[in-house]
């Protein structure tokens, strides 16, 4: 798989190819079917930035249950906050329900909390997590993730539905964009090859 897009003249580092992230969606859904047999499963996934995992995740979840999307997006001049503006609401009611709260990436911890709080005073009879990625070397708020993908280095990553100023989200791979609190660094410091490795430049 070729990473440059159409128009890119840089390239980035994949930390994780489009192989493994199936394999492991793959397994949360089978731990997944298993935790939540029998009960009335209701996957909130969050846009945008957990479509690409969410529909993948579903599809490797075997047992009943519905899936309903949250749009959210930072205050502006307020990111990191953790204060989120909800742009889409669900369509559905949650009472009495078991939700799975299906994230990208938890950095901080601080919008999870707050969509966890949100999605609390709704009285569904549970309410767990599922991230792709976990950046636990950021977290500000200690948060169970009982369902989760991958811990990750606290680097920028995007790709598989995560992005960097609304692009890169096609990517089917997790690469890395840049350090945090690296705003220039380039991304011409590593070439990708067909297979998804990374050879030094
Ligand atoms: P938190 O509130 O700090 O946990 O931030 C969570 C949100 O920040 C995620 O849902 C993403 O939208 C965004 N985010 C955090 N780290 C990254 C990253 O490395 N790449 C892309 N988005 C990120």
């Amino acid at each position: 798989m070729n990473i440059f897009l159409t128009g890119e003249t840089t390239v980035r580092k994949v930390l994780i190819p489009q192989n493994r992230l199936q394999e492991r969606v793959s397994e949360l859904g089978q731990e997944i079917s298993q935790a939540f047999a029998g009960k009335d499963l209701v996957i909130v996934a969050i846009l945008k930035g957990s479509f690409v995992f969410a529909a993948d995740l579903l599809r490797a979840i075997s047992i009943q249950c519905s899936i309903d999307f949250m749009g959210i997006s930072s205050y502006a001049g307020q990111p990191g906050s953790g204060v989120v503006r909800i742009t889409k609401d669900l369509d559905e009611s949650i009472a009495g329900r078991s939700v799975l709260l299906v994230e990208d990436i938890i950095d901080t911890g601080l919008t999870a909390n707050y969509l966890l709080h949100n999605l609390r005073q709704r009285k569904p009879v549970s309410v767990d997590v599922c991230a792709l990625l976990d950046k636990s070397a950021r977290r500000l708020i200690d948060l169970p993730i009982p369902y989760r993908g991958f811990e990750i280095p606290d680097v920028f990553v995007v790709g598989y539905g995560m992005d960097y100023q609304q692009r890169y989200r096609q990517l089917p791979h997790i690469a890395i964009l840049r350090s945090n609190g690296d705003t220039n660094q380039g991304l011409d410091d590593l070439k990708t090859d067909q297979a998804g490795n990374t050879n030094e430049s």
